[in-house]
C-alpha cells in the first residue's frame, strides 16, 4: 500500500521538527547539547506529586472522579483556581473565560482550527515559536510578520496575530509595555484579533513584570467579554510538562467554541492529571516559580558570560530576562543550519539552527540557543567549542 498517495494535500506541509531530530541525538553522551530548551527535570516537585497522586487515589470519592471522563471544559475545581491565578496577574475573568487544554500546544492547534482557513493571513513574529508554526501550517495560512515598533502598517486581512510577549520563544526577547499597546492599537485598527502566548510569563529573572497584552485590553475595554485577545497558559515550564495541562482564556463566547473543538479532537483533558495539577499547584507553585527562576537565572548568566568569553568578532546575541532562550546572530556570511550540522558532527556541540523559526524568508545567520539544561561549566565548554566552530567557518565567496 503506497499510503504517499492518500495524504491530503495540507499534510506536504507537515515536516519533521528540526529540534525533535535533533534530541534523538541527546542520546550521545558527549555531546554538549545547548539547543534543547526543556525545562530541567532536576527541579520538578517530585514529592508533590508523590503526594498529591497517592492523596487522590487513596481517596475512593477522589479517585472515582480522576479516572472518569473529565468535563471538556476542564475540571472545575482547577478551572477556578485558573480564575484565580489570571486575576493575580491582572485578567479579571470567569469560569467560562476557561478551558483547560492538553498543553498550551494544543491550544495554538485550536486556534488553527477555529480562525485559519486555507489561504488566510496570519501575522506571526519573524522568527516565531515553531510549535506554532506548524500547528498553523496545517490549516494552510499566509504568514506575514507582525511589524515592528516603526514599521509601515500592514495590509489589512490578518485574522489574528501570534505573540509572546515575555521572553519568547526562539529569541529571548520581551516586548515593552508601548510595543504592547501599539500592537492593540494595530489590531483595533485593523479589526484582527490576538493570539498571546503566556507560556514563559512566570519566568522572570529581572526587572519588573509587564502586563499581559490581555490585560491591557482589559484596561481599555473594561471586560474579558469584549476583548480581542486570546491568551494560552501553561504549567509545562513551573511544574512539569508531562502534566499536559494548559489553558486558553478569552472571551466566553469565543472559548464555547473553543470547547466544541475539544470535544471533537480528544474529549477532554485527562482528569487525574488535572487534578494531581491542582492539587500541586495549591500549594507549591511559587515555591517551584522561585526555584525555576534562581536556576534559570544562574545558568542564563553563566551562558552570557561564556559567549562574552569566547565568541569572535562580529557574533551578537540576546540578553533575555526571563525564559529559556539566547538568540545568537552571526556574521552574514556564516549559515545557521550549515554552521550547526558542522558544530555537532566536528566539535560535539548541539545547537538549533535559526532558520527552522522562519515561515517565510529565514535570516539564515542565526541560532537558537538555550541555558535551560546547562550547568556553568557545559556552558563554558560548549561556547567553546561554538566559537570554534564559528571561526572555522570559511567565508562565502
Ligand atoms: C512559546 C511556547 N508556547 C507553547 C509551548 C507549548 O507548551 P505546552 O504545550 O507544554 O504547554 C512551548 C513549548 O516549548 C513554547 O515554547
Amino acid at each position: 500500500m503506497d499510503w504517499n498517495g492518500l495524504y491530503a494535500s495540507r499534510m506536504s506541509r507537515v515536516v519533521a521538527s528540526d529540534i525533535r531530530e535533533r534530541m534523538k541525538l541527546l542520546a550521545q553522551k558527549k555531546l554538549i547539547h545547548l539547543g534543547g530548551g526543556l525545562p530541567d527535570p532536576a527541579i520538578f516537585p517530585y514529592q508533590a506529586f508523590a503526594d498529591a497522586s497517592a492523596a487522590i487515589l487513596g481517596d475512593q470519592q477522589r479517585a472515582r472522579t480522576a479516572l472518569q471522563y473529565a468535563a471538556s471544559e476542564g475540571h472545575g475545581p482547577l478551572r477556578e483556581w485558573i480564575v484565580g491565578y489570571m486575576a493575580s496577574i491582572g485578567v479579571p475573568c470567569a469560569l467560562e473565560n476557561i478551558l483547560i487544554v492538553n498543553g498550551s500546544q494544543q491550544g495554538l492547534d485550536f486556534v488553527g482550527k477555529l480562525l485559519i482557513g486555507a489561504g488566510d493571513t496570519v501575522m506571526v513574529e519573524m522568527p516565531s515559536f515553531i510549535g506554532a508554526l506548524r500547528a498553523f501550517d496545517a490549516y494552510e495560512p499566509t504568514y506575514v510578520a507582525v511589524p515592528k515598533a516603526g514599521d509601515p502598517r500592514p495590509a489589512h486581512g490578518a485574522k489574528f496575530a501570534y505573540v509572546g510577549p515575555d521572553f519568547r520563544n526562539p529569541t529571548g526577547t520581551t516586548m515593552t509595555r508601548a510595543e504592547r499597546i501599539e500592537l492593540l492599537e494595530m489590531a483595533e485598527a485593523l479589526d484582527m484579533s490576538i493570539v498571546e502566548d503566556g507560556c514563559y510569563e512566570k519566568l522572570r529573572y529581572d526587572g519588573d513584570p509587564i502586563p499581559s497584552v490581555l490585560a491591557l485590553d482589559i484596561e481599555r475595554s473594561g471586560d474579558i467579554d469584549r476583548s480581542r485577545v486570546l491568551y494560552t497558559g501553561t504549567l509545562s515550564k513551573t511544574i512539569a510538562p508531562s502534566l499536559r495541562v494548559g489553558w486558553m482564556c478569552g472571551p466566553a463566547p469565543v472559548i464555547r467554541k473553543l470547547t466544541l473543538i475539544k470535544q471533537a479532537s480528544d474529549l477532554a483533558t485527562s482528569a487525574l492529571n488535572q487534578m494531581i495539577a491542582l492539587d500541586v499547584v495549591s500549594e507549591h507553585l511559587d515555591a517551584a516559580v522561585a526555584t525555576a527562576c534562581q536556576v534559570y537565572r544562574e545558568r542564563r548568566d553563566s551562558m552570557l558570560d561564556a559567549l562574552s568569553a569566547s565568541m569572535p568578532e562580529g557574533v551578537t546575541w540576546t540578553r533575555p530576562e526571563g525564559g529559556l532562550y539566547i538568540w545568537v546572530t552571526l556574521p552574514p556570511h556564516i549559515d545557521g543550519a550549515e554552521l550547526a550540522t558542522h558544530a555537532l558532527t566536528d566539535h560535539g556541540v548541539s545547537t538549533i539552527s535559526g532558520s527552522a523559526f522562519y515561515p517565510v524568508d529565514p535570516q539564515r545567520n542565526t541560532l537558537r540557543l538555550s541555558f535551560s539544561m546547562i550547568p556553568a561549566e557545559d556552558a563554558r565548554e560548549g561556547i567553546r567549542r561554538l566559537a570554534l566552530a564559528i571561526e572555522k567557518t570559511p567565508a562565502r565567496v
